[in-house]
């Protein structure tokens, strides 16, 4: 290494270090997504359940996954240990203090009803253990948490219904409705009275979009659902007529580059479309999505994505933190707040947020 690549590589690390402390906002994590082996096991010993395999690191060698199907082939499976309010208590908990090490001063976290209520677990079960464990998360952590009740869109547009209005008595713990699962074959034309009704509710409106599925999905999303965030919508880069459009109107795209890699979306990491869709003036920010089958939290995301792409700059990094804040859907005070702070560390590292 010559002496100005060895300067380039210590540059890149006290960015990292900075972008890693940085204050930011998590608004792609699935719950049920950041079971980790190890708690699973707990888990299945607590309850009885039988896992098929013999051990946490058996269960992580299992995570080499070719498609979105694959993944939530074991993410629906891995689900089935989670039984009691205590199990839900401990799952969000274990998240949040991860979240609040790496940063994460707001939370929008998804959870999917489905998952539970199909195997008999209710609303009544799971929902007093996310609310307890964000309730300590608020108060422990200082972390500020919203939920987002999630639908599985493989299965029928009713069933999003029901589950919506099973979700009645809990309104006030959840901020807005969001869509997951099987993309392909289950576009958002399925499901516009479901998001009329969530509209109806005073909910908030997001969906996934674009990470599988077509370009046109994403589309869909925002003119048949009223989306207000697209949860990855990173093939929206195939029709640039609509990357415009979503530059235009600021809509933000909520990519998890180690999913995208995991789940085979993109090649590698360094093909990944982020930087793209950011300097075309996209608001794009970095997730976790499933944090304990891709590898990582919302740090290690930031981490693979700076590493891997050497064109992504100082301004780069502090716009992508500032977009988190900016999209979340917390109180215009509150992200003003956020948005100082950030300034402050970025300026305390001595870094220039205009410079690259
Ligand atoms: N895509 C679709 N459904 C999901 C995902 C995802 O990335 N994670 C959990 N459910
Ligand atoms: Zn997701």
């Amino acid at each position: 290494m010559n002496a100005s690549d060895a300067d380039q590589s210590s540059q890149r690390q006290a960015l990292l270090a900075a972008v890693c402390a940085a204050p930011k906002a998590e608004l792609h994590v699935h719950i049920e997504g950041t079971l980790e082996p190890e708690l699973a096991f707990e888990l299945a010993r607590r309850n009885g359940v039988a896992l098929r395999w013999a051990s946490s690191e058996q269960l992580r060698a299992a995570y080499a996954f070719g498609d979105l199907q694959s993944f939530l082939d074991l993410y629906y499976a891995g689900c089935d240990v989670l039984r009691t309010t205590q199990d839900f208590d401990d799952l969000a908990w274990a998240y949040f203090q991860r979240a609040a090490t790496d940063g994460v001063v707001r939370a929008e976290v998804f959870f999917d009803p489905q998952s539970h209520t199909a195997r008999g677990v209710g609303f009544e079960v799971f929902m007093p253990g996310l609310v307890r464990a964000a309730a300590r998360a608020e108060a422990e952590l200082g972390l500020s948490v919203a939920y987002i009740l999630s639908v599985l869109r493989h299965l029928s547009e009713d069933a999003g219904m029901a589950t919506l209005q099973a979700a009645r008595p809990w309104r006030e713990h959840f901020i807005g409705l969001g869509l997951d699962s099987s993309e392909r074959g289950n576009p958002p034309a399925k499901f516009t009275r479901l998001y009329a009704l969530a509209r109806a509710q005073g909910l908030r409106r997001v969906a996934h979009a674009g990470e599988e599925g077509p370009a046109a999905y994403v589309r869909d999303a925002l003119d048949l659902l009223g989306a207000e965030r697209i949860d990855h919508g990173v093939r929206a880069d195939d029709d640039q007529a609509l990357v415009q459009r979503l530059a235009r109107d600021g809509v933000a795209l909520t990519v998890c580059p180690l999913s995208n890699v995991k789940l085979c979306v993109v090649p590698d990491m360094a093909a990944h479309n982020l930087p793209s869709l950011l300097h075309a003036g996209v608001k794009v920010m970095v997730n976790s999505d499933d944090p304990a089958y891709f590898g990582g939290y919302v740090n290690a995301n930031y981490t693979a994505v700076l590493q891997a792409v050497p064109g992504l700059s100082t301004a780069d990094a502090y716009r992508l933190l500032r977009n988190s804040l900016q999209a979340s859907f917390a109180s215009a005070e509150q992200i003003a707040t956020w948005t100082v702070q950030l300034d402050a560390h970025w300026r305390a590292r001595g870094l220039d947020a205009a410079k690259a």
